[in-house]
């Protein structure tokens, strides 16, 4: 084993303590971009939820396709444009593939989701967080797990319990698409959080 003496040790101590420190930073950020993150992503499910209920209460199921076509992505953006983080919604079966086509790093963290639930893990806490080197530089990355709950089977449950008016407006809006067929509890998709980490 290779020994230092104790000029070498005293030369060796800031660095290592630099190192530590550097450790201690960059743990404290992800910390703190992870919050930000989380408050983001909780602000739409909760605006989501509150859109989708109102609709749904007041117009009924096919109706309320259009408050997921036109608000949610509108709430999405608005988020974006308010916390300068991007904050979308992405699934690996994209009912709309322009806005909810899952990337390959996205992909993978879905996947890796599904083997997460499968193994027992709390749906609710189901998430990820990574600061990632793009070719643009540093860039943090957040992913939170949306669950198939009750209330989204009129528009992603079996093709076959879809009520008329939703089937004909899913396939006047979306022939391509692939969001239905889902089982209660299986993982719909999920939200995702990019931040860019240079410059302001
Ligand atoms: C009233 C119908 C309706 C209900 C109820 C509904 N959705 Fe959707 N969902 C849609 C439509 C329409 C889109 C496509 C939106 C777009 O054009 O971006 C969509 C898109 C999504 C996406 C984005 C990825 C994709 O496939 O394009 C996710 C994730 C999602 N829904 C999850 C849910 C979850 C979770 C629930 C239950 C809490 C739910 N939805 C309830 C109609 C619905």
């Amino acid at each position: 084993m290779a020994r230092i003496n104790s000029t070498g040790f005293w030369l060796l101590l800031p660095v290592t303590l630099l190192f530590l420190m550097q450790g201690a930073t960059a743990a404290e950020d992800l910390r703190k971009l992870t919050d930000d993150a989380r408050t983001a992503a909780k602000r739409l499910i909760e605006q989501t939820r509150t859109e989708l209920t109102r609709e749904l209460e007041r117009s009924g199921p096919a109706r309320a396709v259009t408050v997921c076509k036109f608000s949610v992505p509108e709430l999405a953006s608005s988020i974006s444009r308010q916390t300068g983080m991007r904050v979308t919604r992405v699934s690996l079966r994209p009912r709309n593939r322009a806005l909810g086509e899952a990337d390959p790093w996205e992909q993978r963290i879905l996947l890796d989701f599904e083997k997460r639930l499968a193994k027992g893990e709390n749906p609710e806490t189901l998430e990820i967080s990574e600061i990632m080197d793009e070719p643009v530089g540093k860039t943090f990355r957040y992913m939170k797990a949306l669950i198939i709950g009750k209330p989204c089977m009129g528009c992603h449950g079996s093709t076959s319990d879809l009520s008329e008016g939703v089937k004909i407006q899913l396939a006047n809006e979306y022939p391509f698409d692939r969001g239905t067929d889902y089982q209660l509890g299986q993982i719909r998709g999920a939200i995702s959080v990019k931040r860019s980490l240079q410059g302001p």
